[in-house]
């Protein structure tokens, strides 16, 4: 692994290592022994995902460069190209990308000695988010075979939607998406459930919140919550062990009721502290993949299944 691009390229093997690392993070505090410095190039907003990555680079002891669209050179024209071959050239040991094209790694492909991440690309990809969704999930049910996991909302426009049903169909599980006429993606030829069915069957529900800034016409959110949404009477027919889960940002009272977005089987904000130990784990990973030391301990057995 020596750039992380897409959930395709991820072996089983690789992702159960990767949850292993993330636990042992949280655990063990390890710092690089050398001055490293990356540069969080974020060309959409972002508050968690920028944060998180952010918080992982500094518990490893990476040296963060402050990188703001509106105040850079981005606004006299640059491209995504030269702004990144910039950071390479001042002495960025990696670059972490968020950018609204669905392909913008093709330009970079072959053409850079650091390692790049993919923190969101348009409506294609964000597989750090499936990687500490993936997380989530071990943590409550040690394993994703067999378990029905539903993923529910916008799925035509988002890109955590196409990363998780990839990589949960791949480690076995049974996924199915909820989608509202006119947000569904015919192309992952994934079953979908009306809500009121998806809240019975599911052991995971997955939220996506409705992606406004990627529909060419205003969505209709008026009657949403009632029609597809989580409601208090669907969340109170949904298994006992059933877990919640959203990305995040969440338009409280379209997606979900605003009473659940911490209700007891919300893992919401655990998430969030997972994105933490995940993203520490692939920042390591790829730094270490490239001869970069450290003096962590981490054993990489070379087993399914993670902790
Ligand atoms: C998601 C994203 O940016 O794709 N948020 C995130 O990274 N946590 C989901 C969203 O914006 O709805």
């Amino acid at each position: 692994m020596r750039d992380f691009i897409s959930v395709h390229q991820l072996s089983e093997m690789e992702i159960f290592q990767l949850l292993r690392k993330a636990e042992y993070y949280r655990k063990q505090e390890v710092q690089f022994n050398e001055k490293l410095f990356v540069a969080n190039l974020f060309f959409e907003p972002s508050t968690r995902t920028k944060m998180s990555f952010t918080v992982a680079e500094q518990k490893l002891g990476l040296h963060v460069l402050d990188f703001h669209t509106e105040t850079s050179s981005v606004q006299k024209g640059e491209s995504l190209y030269d702004t990144v071959k910039t950071f390479e050239a001042i002495g960025a040991n990696l670059v972490v990308i968020r950018h609204e094209s669905d392909h913008w790694f093709e330009e970079l492909k072959g053409k850079l000695s650091i390692p790049i991440i993919n923190a969101g690309s348009g409506k294609e990809e964000h597989p750090t988010q499936c990687m500490l969704d993936l997380l989530t999930i071990y943590q409550e049910f040690g394993r994703f075979e067999g378990l029905n996991i539903v993923i529910a909302g916008d799925i035509k426009h988002s890109r955590v939607a196409r990363s998780n049903a990839y990589a949960l169909q791949r480690l076995g599980a049974n996924v199915y998406v909820s989608s509202a006429p006119g947000l569904e993606d015919e192309t992952l030829h994934i079953p979908n459930l009306p809500m009121d069915e998806a809240v019975e069957v599911c052991d995971v529900l997955m939220l996506l919140r409705i992606q406004h800034e990627r529909h060419t016409n205003q969505a209709e959110t008026a009657n949403y919550l009632t029609n597809y949404g989580l409601t208090k009477e669907r969340e109170s027919r949904m298994k006992n062990e059933a877990i919640l889960l959203h990305p995040a940002p969440v338009n409280r009272g379209v997606e979900i009721d605003s009473d659940l977005v911490e209700c007891a089987r919300s893992r919401i904000f655990k998430q969030m502290n997972n994105g933490v130990y995940m993203r520490m784990a692939i920042i390591s990973e790829l730094l270490q993949n490239r001869g970069v030391n450290h003096e962590d301990t981490f054993n990489k057995r070379e087993t399914v299944g993670a902790f």
